[in-house]
């Protein structure tokens, strides 16, 4: 690993966003560069698309700095980190989130990374989300998962979809090798113990239309901050007007209470692959208000998920970090912030 000085004209450009619309907080923030990570001997010399990983992230700037530590997590624990290919999500209704802006920090902190930026017009978004359940946490970017088939490009065939509260201390590489087989479209890890009914509301289970959905499948929940998904299948299964479709029946009935998972679970739950739960051990995010923590599920982990409200540098800037948080720390690039009131 060779460390390269960052030229000091890209450090001093300043991503300066609106965090959150109800309050009127900007926050300029500095990333620091990441080290060079260099393939293994034994890997492909040169990563064309069809050996390299693919990864999709959203990419907008309350979530920036989680991205930024995500990102120096894969790169850090692969052992062809040369061969990765990471695929962003901009959103462009968002002013904060302006493709230039967010390009100059990524290449500043990870000047080798092989990386696209899509803008993504998801004004469309709020008119199929009721608004009973849109909330600051539920931003149009959300749904972005739901159009990567559409958003990437054809020679794209299979994506792994990565939050950006997510944290790796694995090979991607074993990740990616994850079967799909017998036409299934979808990889993650599922839970079959979670109580299923709590995702869809008695509207739905005593509707005999609706959930017969679920007749002859063996429905369990996955949590849709890391799929494996095969984008021909989905393409060719034109599964995204099928989430659609779901999501414009909520509109008119309510089916369910969660933002964008309970349209996946309708589709895919009960025909996925499932991947080891060392892959998503989820929740640590735990509840931000009651300042809960969660321990880890028992169990190996590659990959640790900060889903739930608590995010891990908002608490370690308070000063109130939850135990597993010294877990995300030393993926931190930031190198400086100023918080104004605007
Ligand atoms: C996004 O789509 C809407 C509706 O189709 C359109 O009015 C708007 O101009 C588009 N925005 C951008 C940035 O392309
Ligand atoms: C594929 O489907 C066949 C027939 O339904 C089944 O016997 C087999 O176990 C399945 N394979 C996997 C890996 O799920
Ligand atoms: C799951 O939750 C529903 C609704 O809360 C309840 O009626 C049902 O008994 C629960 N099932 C199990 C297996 O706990």
């Amino acid at each position: 690993m060779i460390h390269h000085k960052p030229p000091l004209l890209l450090l001093i450009l300043l991503i300066t966003t609106a965090i959150a619309a109800a309050s009127a907080t900007t926050i300029s923030q500095q990333f620091k560069e990441a080290p060079k990570f260099d393939n293994a001997a034994d890997c492909p010399p040169t990563a064309t698309d069809t050996t390299a990983i693919h990864i999709a992230m959203t990419l907008d700037a309350t979530y920036l700095r989680g991205s930024m530590a995500a990102i120096l997590s894969v790169l850090q624990h692969s052992s062809c980190p040369q061969n990765i290919i990471f695929h962003f999500i901009t959103s462009t209704t968002t002013f904060s989130s302006d493709p230039t802006r967010l390009r100059a920090t990524i290449t500043t902190s990870f000047p080798y990374l092989n990386f696209h930026i899509y803008p993504f017009n998801d004004s469309f978004i709020p008119g199929l989300i009721s608004t009973s359940i849109r909330s600051a946490l539920d931003t149009p970017l959300n749904y972005a998962r739901t159009y990567l088939a559409d958003i990437l490009p054809l020679h794209v065939t299979k994506i792994i979809y990565l939050d950006s509260d997510i944290i790796l201390v694995d090979d991607i590489a074993t990740l990616a090798a994850t079967l799909l087989p017998n036409d299934t479209v979808l990889a993650a890890p599922e839970y079959c113990n979670a109580n299923f009914t709590f995702y869809f509301t008695p509207t739905f289970w005593s509707n005999p239309s609706l959930s017969v959905t679920f007749t002859n499948r063996n429905p369990c929940y996955f949590n849709t901050g890391v799929m494996v998904i095969d984008l021909q299948r989905w393409r060719s299964g034109d599964y995204t007007r099928k989430i659609e479709e779901w999501m414009e029946l909520q509109k008119r009935m309510r089916i369910y209470e969660l933002g964008s998972l309970p349209p996946f679970l309708l589709v895919f739950a009960g025909k996925i692959a499932p991947v080891n739960h060392r892959w998503n051990q989820h929740g640590l995010g735990g509840d931000n208000y009651r300042g809960l923590c969660r321990d880890l599920h028992p169990g190996p982990v590659s990959l640790l998920h900060w889903s739930g409200k608590g995010k891990p540098w908002v608490r370690l800037d308070a000063g109130r970090p939850c135990p597993l948080d010294t877990l995300w720390a030393p993926y931190d690039l930031l190198k400086s912030q100023v918080l104004f009131d605007s």
